[in-house]
């Protein structure tokens, strides 16, 4: 260490005015966050400028001075595009990084641009600039799997398939109804990551180190100027506040979690198995040993990438929790596990939009699947009902047929042919494709509501495009 707070690294810290000696190369390189943090670099100039646009109305900036920092922080913005932006051994972080730059390049101006502000106020700024444009990023690519989702379940028309429970086959539901069942759960993340970027939409930026100012700042024109919708209350909650992170997060881990059920039954419907799916060779491993093997890696990531979504939010959430008001370095941990889970997410909604939009559905397969005539059980039930049979009582009729055919004494069509209750008008209803032909209330799995159904989806997702673009 040297006197006058330079380190062994040779530069000046933020603080050196206060510290007899420098940082220790272990300080420096336990708590450093620019490796991860220079995604915000854009974002951390924008931030500068409206700071700056704010110390010229507030008299602290002068004409001249304003000039010559926003020029710096142009060229700091060329410099950090092009790759000419040199980083040193003290810049801890992309603001510190920015900053010293500035004042290289500006001169004493430079030395105004911290006025008023903290990194506290500036990193919460940044990180709300940025999740505000990530959210509507992963929006956008959730509204595009839905319209592949739509467009598959447009093209496959009647298909059918066997719709399970307790993975057991239960009724027959259209292959269109499957999966527009996904694509609905997908409208309600967008909705949700709509929604968390909303509530997120409010400047921090004003609220100093955690008490505001006693200098002519503007937090209202700075939150204006950033294109915010709201200005903080509080600077304390406004430096503490990382819901918009935690949040955000949990939107990700849900749409995480359903594309990983998407993914388990790619998984299911590419096995010999099932045979429900097969998958397009772009979309699609082999295997080093076994020559046969064709293999559905990006189904099985998508499901096992969730466990490091949910991860990330559990992992800030317990960060947060012992936190008291109000900065404190913990919040650093912010960063990486949202950066993280909004990489993964963009990553993985296209290669599943890539998949399901490239993938052969095994039509035949399905319906031989769903032909079966057990899966009619319900419909002799509902048959009964309609001649005034009490549902429980009809069930017992029918659940006995199942077991006699199953055991052997009669196929179900004779059985249920020969029975006094139901007749050969209730065999008809065993025949191949009438089961889900019958499935006609509002959101069911029959080809009537399920075209009613596809209208509202087209519309919600023509609104929820339209809210995304305003
Ligand atoms: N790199 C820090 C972070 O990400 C910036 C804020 C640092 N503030 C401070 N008082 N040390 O949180």
């Amino acid at each position: 260490m040297t006197d006058d707070g330079v380190g062994e690294l040779g530069e000046r810290t933020l603080w050196h005015g206060r510290f007899a000696a420098g940082p220790a190369e272990e300080l420096m390189a336990y708590t450093v966050s620019l490796p991860f943090d220079r995604r915000l670099a854009a974002d951390d100039i924008a931030g500068s400028r409206a700071h700056v646009r704010g110390l010229v109305r507030g008299e602290l900036l002068d004409g001249d001075e304003a000039a010559a920092v926003l020029a710096a922080l142009d060229d700091v913005e060329r410099e950090l595009a092009d790759g000419t932006f040199v980083f040193v051994p003290s810049d801890e972080d992309i603001h510190t990084a920015v900053e010293r730059r500035v004042t290289e390049i500006a001169g004493p101006a430079g030395g105004k641009l911290h006025t008023g502000r903290s990194r506290n106020d500036q990193v919460a700024t940044d990180l709300r600039l940025y999740t505000r444009r990530a959210l509507l990023e992963v929006a956008e690519r959730v509204v595009a799997l839905q319209e592949v989702l739509l467009s598959r379940a447009t093209e496959v028309g009647d298909a059918y398939l066997p719709g399970y429970t307790h993975l057991q086959r239960a009724q027959p539901v259209l292959l269109a109804h499957h999966l527009l069942a996904h694509g609905w759960a997908l409208a309600r993340d967008v909705d949700r990551l709509l929604a968390t970027r909303q509530r997120g939409d409010v400047s921090p930026l004003g609220a100093g180190a955690l008490a505001g100012s006693s200098l002519t700042l503007d937090p209202s024109g700075t939150a204006a100027d950033l294109g915010f919708s709201a200005v903080f209350d509080n600077s304390l909650d406004a430096v503490s506040d990382r819901d918009f992170v935690a949040e955000a997060l949990f939107d990700l881990a849900l749409l995480g979690v359903h594309l990983s059920r998407i993914g388990e039954e790619v998984v299911l419907w590419s096995t010999d198995e099932f045979g429900f799916l097969a998958l397009d060779d772009a979309y699609s491993t082999g295997s080093s040993m076994l020559p046969q093997k064709k293999n559905p890696d990006i189904a099985e990531l998508a499901r096992g990438k969730a466990g490091r979504l949910i991860g990330n939010l559990t992992g800030l959430l317990v960060t947060l929790k012992g936190l008291p008001l109000a900065y404190n370095r913990d919040l650093q941990e912010d960063k990486e596990p949202l950066f993280d889970s909004v990489d993964q997410i963009i990553l993985a909604l296209g290669a599943l939009s890539g998949l399901l939009a490239s993938s052969t559905f095994r039509l035949d397969a399905m319906a031989a699947a769903a032909d079966s005539p057990y899966s009619a059980a319900t419909d002799l039930a509902e048959f009964l009902v309609r001649g005034g049979t009490p549902f429980r009582e009809a069930h017992a009729i029918v659940g006995e047929i199942v077991r006699t055919a199953m055991e052997g004494h009669g196929t179900m069509a004779e059985l249920v042919a020969a029975h006094p209750r139901l007749g050969t008008e209730a065999a008809d209803l065993l025949a191949a494709g009438v089961s889900v032909r019958n499935r006609t209330t509002r959101g069911a799995a029959g080809p009537d509501a399920v075209s009613a159904q596809m209208e509202r989806f087209s519309v919600r997702l023509a609104t929820d495009r339209a809210r995304i673009v305003a």
